[in-house]
């Protein structure tokens, strides 16, 4: 069975394209599938996981390391590089299994000669603050051969630069480049050794290159290995003393011996993750590399940070996480690793303070959670995310004012952990006060409506971005139900498991509004219900009186690809064409809640109306057809979503912070193998 991606031909136009496909990573930090002689041009990063940096008043992002791996190659004074030279092979690939990545580039040397260059590299999966590599140089005449090695300081940055007052020292053969990041003066060091048995070393002092040169033979191979150590302020007191450490160590423990310690903690995660799929090898192969991607993104070992939206994979999307997090990537961790998925919502639980800041900011009680959660749990979501393409200007978003279900989002993903696991100690390491807290930040965002009897969520924007400022949106409205559902469950919960605690939290709440008036507002809260001859559910109040149109003709009304549909103004506001599902997505997570004749009918109602302007979408509709047991309706919405790393494929808009890079997504949800298994 295959567990390679390949590319068998450069392609100068795929460079970006291919740094998010052949990303390799552990958690701790991503490293793009860019060449070992490329520069930030070509978007070279080492993307450190929830380390943060504001330069001026651009949005902050996540800060990319400098790149200790970095590698160029002279022959006879032409330099070897893929742009620009003459190739006459060369192969680019990312082993699954052991995420290891490596390139083979043959070179034209002279008339009928050449250079072969091999590079191999990991994101070592035991210490995750290691990068190692090993190189070879073969030529068919004899040559000579110059390598310039060592950290290439020139960070690719989209709102840099972080990195300040840089140090670049050399201690007994290992370079060590350490900086400070601008807002909040926490050091990146990087560490860098490198280990040739051939040729004459030269060093740049002060600075950060080494430069190798040696009369290459003809049939002879050259090897030589790398490694990279990368330490923080976050980490340790002393970063380049650590990562100075951390290089020599892995020096003299020696390529071969990383990489099998790295192989076979692979293999035991894949033991723990692999979902098999008979018959259909483009499937299995998409499901293994979709799985690759979140393996390569997990927090295992910090509970500090979570999964980025767009991973490690650079500083698109801010580096924030997103709902995303909990209800998409969180079932696969709960199935695999349930470590991970505890990391993920201790994250949630270090970051109350910013969502209790953020409900103070809007004048409401408890916990807003961050829509575009950072380090800190304050909102990195502005005000403006979109251009209007027409004219130019920012276009008013209210995705950080309205999307109140991601405090239900965060909730929801505690309680899953919970039951799935059966560990309860969450809650008491502050599981509990999230939930209460989100539970308190609704009561004081709902109305109470005297007139119906019932509580309302009035002025939110659901899952479906493109209707905005909405009454009642179903999905919000059945979360925040749950939410109340869970607060009083905890509560009985910790009563009895962990009384003390509970006494010390309830006096905390005392002041109230607490579980007395959660229960009143649960019993009394307005969720849509499906209707009783059609059985759809109403996405939010009035949308049955929004326009009618087919999606293609929607389409025809486009006048700039780039156009938000959303928005005041926007093709779909006005329609009841939705960006993502919303109430289908409902009825995924409320499964057992539904009949399959009320899942049956939404389906069908709101999947002509879905645009999957979200790669959180097609997923949804797979998995809501194969629960109602028409897995031929789900498979294309499956290979859909498992092969869109692969293809790259996602939905721009002009002056999305998403940049021009093309986006990792990733979206794992377990039930995949059942699905499959009655298509069979
Ligand atoms: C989607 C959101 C999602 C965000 C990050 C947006 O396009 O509409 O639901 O959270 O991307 O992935």
């Amino acid at each position: 069975m295959n567990w390679t991606v390949q590319e068998g031909h450069f392609d100068s136009s795929l460079v970006t394209a291919n740094g998010n496909k052949y990303m390799i990573g552990n958690g701790y930090l991503g490293y793009r599938g860019t060449l070992e002689e490329f520069g930030k041009e070509q978007l070279v990063a080492v993307t450190l996981a929830g380390l943060y940096d504001k330069a001026g008043d651009q949005w902050r992002e996540p800060v990319n390391a400098p790149n200790g791996l970095f590698t160029r190659l002279t022959c006879n004074g032409q330099p070897l590089d893929v742009l620009d030279a003459e190739l006459l092979a060369h192969i680019q690939e990312l082993d699954i299994r052991s995420a290891i990545h490596k390139r083979e580039t043959v070179y034209s040397i002279s008339e009928g000669e050449t250079l072969t260059f091999t590079a191999e590299r990991f994101a070592s999966a035991d210490n995750l603050h290691l990068l190692a590599g090993r190189f070879t140089v073969r030529c068919t005449q004899d040559c000579r051969v110059v390598i310039d090695t060592g950290i290439d300081g020139e960070v690719w940055d989209i709102n840099g630069p972080h990195l300040f007052s840089r140090l670049e020292q050399l201690k007994q053969n290992v370079l060590v480049s350490s900086a400070i990041t601008g807002e909040l003066g926490i050091t990146v060091a990087v560490a860098e050794t490198a280990v040739f048995s051939f040729g004459e070393q030269q060093m740049d002092t002060p600075g950060t290159m080494r430069r190798i040169s040696f009369d290459a033979l003809a049939g002879k191979t050259y090897e030589w290995f790398k490694y990279a150590a990368v330490y923080t302020g976050h980490d340790v007191s002393e970063p380049e003393a650590e990562a100075e450490m951390a290089a020599r160590a892995a020096e003299q423990l020696g390529y071969a011996g990383l990489l099998e310690t790295h192989r076979q903690l692979w293999e035991e995660r894949w033991s723990r993750s692999d979902v098999v799929i008979e018959g259909d090898d483009a499937a299995q192969f998409a499901l293994r590399y979709s799985i690759y991607q979140l393996l390569i993104i997990a927090p295992s070992e910090s509970e500090k940070v979570s999964i980025p939206a767009r991973g490690l994979s650079g500083q698109v999307y801010k580096g924030a996480v997103f709902w995303d997090t909990e209800m998409f990537m969180l079932p696969f961790f709960l199935h695999s690793d349930p470590r991970v998925a505890r990391n993920l919502m201790m994250y949630r639980i270090h970051t109350l303070n910013g969502a209790r800041r953020k409900a103070a900011e809007y004048g409401f009680l408890g916990a807003f959670y961050a829509w575009e959660s950072q380090d800190t749990g304050d909102d990195a979501c502005t005000l403006f995310n979109v251009n209007d393409v027409f004219t130019g200007r920012p276009m008013r978003t209210y995705f950080r004012d309205k999307q109140v279900h991601i405090s239900a989002d965060v909730v929801h993903g505690i309680w899953q952990y919970v039951q799935f696991t059966g560990d309860d100690s969450l809650l008491a390491d502050g599981g509990a006060e999230v939930i209460w807290e989100c539970a308190r930040f609704f009561y004081s965002y709902a109305y109470y409506n005297p007139v119906k009897q019932r509580y309302e969520i009035l002025d939110v924007t659901g899952p479906d971005e493109y209707h905005e400022r909405v009454n009642n949106n179903a999905f919000t409205n059945a979360l925040i139900k749950e939410t109340l559902d869970i607060a009083l469950r905890t509560a009985e919960l910790l009563r009895q498991k962990h009384p003390s605690l509970y006494q010390e939290l309830s006096e905390q709440f005392s002041g109230g509004p607490f579980l007395t008036e959660v229960k009143v507002m649960l019993e009394h809260l307005y969720v849509p219900q499906p209707d009783p001859d059609s059985l759809i559910i109403e996405q939010f109040d009035r949308y049955f009186s929004l326009e009618e149109v087919a999606l293609a003709d929607l389409k025809s009304r486009v006048l700039n690809k780039q156009e938000y549909w959303g928005g005041g103004n926007g093709l779909a506001t006005t329609t009841t064409i939705l960006k993502q599902a919303d109430v289908v997505l409902m009825l995924n997570l409320f499964k057992h809640s539904f009949t399959k004749e009320v899942k049956q009918a939404n389906w069908e109602f709101y999947e002509p109306r879905t645009e999957h302007g979200s790669s959180l979408s097609p997923c949804i509709y797979a998995l809501v057809a194969a629960d109602i047991g028409s897995p031929d309706w789900g498979y294309p919405y499956f290979m859909r979503t498992a092969t869109v790393d692969l293809t790259g494929e996602s939905k721009q808009y002009v002056g999305d912070f998403i940049s021009a890079a093309h986006i990792l997504r990733r979206t794992a949800g377990h039930g995949w193998p059942r699905c499959l298994a009655s298509r069979a």
